[in-house]
């Protein structure tokens, strides 16, 4: 375990999919927790100090944001009502997010296995994370928690194309770990719904969720001179690999979020695994060619 002052999420011990197999026990769910690993949320039961963290971040967040998010963000923020103090009850949140794409919010006590995660997203269920980092660790976070969750994802689940794509990839996700490509789709995952960039109207856009919920990475990813941001490309994405312990050295940039079901049509994913598998690695230090 490792601290970046910095950052959270890429400060996170593994790669995101990977991190929701890495459940303690994989094989059942814990203590008090439904067959889906779901727990209720408890709203009432949250303590002031864990709103009053929820609100420093959310304030920090979006003064480091600034022009900085896709506009669908933004929207999605307005839309769900999050900008109201505190962390939000999932039964007023969902009833918003359900009626615009058919997606709620479940809570869960921390990391679940891949199979139960990618089931949830199949079935247009996003697992947050039932608890808060706490003051004294504001940008050190163990497993992605409330805040990583529902400012860094729930936005963009009112976006129709998010929805629809985070669907598939819960679909693909499920078919990738019975071919033994997991780590492929976890790439596609990392480097669009955790750290990807978009362009709108000629501006270079965050859209990825480790992104928009990191204070320093918010920053680096469309400012910073030292990595790469090629264009998105399935094939390149799928060989390239990704970095936990620091600032990505890549982001792939997409055309605008009304691309993203696009992403997926270019052929049979898993195909494109196994063509990708007859090829070495891309290090995504390395500027493309
Ligand atoms: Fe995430």
């Amino acid at each position: 375990m490792y601290k970046d002052p910095t950052d959270p999420i890429a400060a996170a011990a593994e790669p995101m999919a990977e991190r929701h197999g890495a459940a303690k026990d994989p094989t059942a769910p814990p203590p008090g927790a439904a067959a889906d690993w779901t727990v209720p949320q408890d709203w009432q039961a949250l303590t002031q100090e864990e709103h009053a963290v929820w609100d420093l971040l959310f304030a920090r967040q979006q003064q480091a944001l600034a022009g900085r998010a896709v506009g669908a963000f933004e929207q999605g923020l307005d839309l769900l009502r999050l900008s109201r103090p505190g962390i939000p009850d999932f039964d007023e949140l969902n009833e918003r997010l359900f009626a615009r794409t058919g997606w709620t919010v479940v809570a869960v006590p921390g990391l679940v296995p891949d199979d139960v995660f990618f089931e949830h997203l199949r079935a247009r269920r996003f697992p947050a994370g039932n608890f808060i980092r706490k003051r004294s660790q504001l940008d050190y976070l163990e497993e992605p928690d409330v805040f990583h969750d529902v400012f860094g994802h729930v936005p963009l689940l009112a976006h129709p194309e998010m929805a629809d794509f985070m669907q598939a990839l819960g679909e693909l996700g499920l078919r990738a770990m019975g071919a033994g490509a997991l780590h492929r789709l976890a790439r596609l995952y990392w480097y669009t719904v955790e750290f990807g960039l978009a362009r709108e109207a000629g501006d270079l856009r965050i859209y990825g969720a480790g992104i928009v919920s990191s204070f320093g990475e918010s920053r680096f990813a469309l400012e910073s001179p030292e990595p790469n941001r090629p264009a998105f490309d399935l094939e390149r994405v799928l060989r390239t690999t990704y970095r936990t312990d620091s600032f990505q050295e890549s982001y792939f940039v997409i055309d605008g979020l009304d691309g993203l079901p696009r992403l997926l049509e270019n052929g049979d994913l898993l195909a494109l695994c196994a063509e990708a598998a007859k090829r070495p690695d891309v290090d995504p230090s390395l500027p493309p060619a």
